[in-house]
């Protein structure tokens, strides 16, 4: 395994590994690497002959008041789970290698994008398009694969391969949960033991809600259901439950089975923490 700081040695690599007729795939992350971005690369392993995953806490993704500065940086112990899953190509580059200090140029998604998170981080698929894009543009990848947890980002992300014809070939992981539920993500450790104790539950009313649905089609009344439920503990904020069409992110009035997703963002009120998390119905 080798690792990468210089965003043009990246991309020289890899124009030399396709000019060879070699496959690569892709798995864009932020580090602070999980069992749930090692499922990715485990995924991605047997789809190329390169594996390439990026480690780059995005600063354009992020909002004025949002974590950036404090989201956990770890690239020694993430080059060892690199390592363990068959990456060949760490590529962890400077905030200055890859944004000119006078970058003009994003790329935006004015669809997918808009409901969800995107009502209260205006900016952040913005900046995630933008970078997506350019490290397509610097790995080469044949194939990517991202998270099914940020349900939103997979479809914005897919609009943006499909409206700009990106030869990337988009594949999703299922979602990776503790024991308990609780969706792995690099922001759990932010939370108060009181908080990780209770956050299981936003798992487990989505569960609830998912049965609910076998009975009850109305989008309103399933959503006003996983509210009242969470709301009886002080320690949640939900921001938001949306009942969605899984590839457009529009509402969905009523439930159409594989192509409906819940999706909701909590914030926990001790820590501040947001917690994202969905399913399918
Ligand atoms: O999902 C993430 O970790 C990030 O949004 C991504 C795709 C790596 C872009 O910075």
């Amino acid at each position: 395994m080798i690792v990468i700081h210089d965003p043009k040695v990246l991309q020289q690599t890899a124009l030399e590994l396709r000019a060879q007729g070699k496959k690569i795939a892709l798995v864009p992350t932020m580090g602070n690497l999980h069992a749930g971005h090692a499922s990715l690369m485990d995924i991605a392993r047997p789809l190329a002959d390169v594996l390439i995953v990026s480690v780059f806490v995005n600063p354009t993704q992020f909002g004025p008041n949002e974590d950036y500065d404090k989201y956990p940086r770890t690239l020694e112990a993430d080059k060892q789970v690199c390592e363990a899953h068959g990456v060949n190509i760490v590529f962890a580059p400077a905030n200055e290698s890859i944004y000119f200090p006078d970058a003009s140029t994003f790329v935006n998604e004015h669809a997918c994008s808009q409901g969800l998170c995107g009502r209260s981080r205006p900016i952040h698929f913005r900046g995630v398009c933008t970078v997506v894009n350019l490290l397509f543009n610097l790995a080469q990848p044949n194939v990517a694969v991202f998270g099914q947890k940020d349900a939103q980002q997979v479809a914005v992300l897919k609009r943006m391969v499909r409206d700009l014809h990106i030869p990337v070939e988009m594949v999703v992981g299922p979602i990776v949960r503790e024991s308990d539920g609780l969706a792995l993500s690099s922001r759990n450790q932010y939370l108060t033991a009181r908080e990780r104790a209770a956050a299981p539950q936003i798992n487990a009313e989505l569960q609830a809600l998912a049965d609910l649905a076998k009975t009850e089609s109305d989008s309103k009344v399933l959503a006003k259901h996983f509210m009242d439920a969470l709301g009886q503990d002080a320690v949640f904020e939900p921001e938001y439950i949306e009942i969605v069409n899984n590839s457009t992110m529009l509402p969905a009035d009523k439930i159409e089975a594989g192509n409906t997703l819940v999706a909701v963002a909590v914030r926990m009120t001790e820590s501040r923490t947001r917690l994202i998390d969905n399913i399918v119905l």
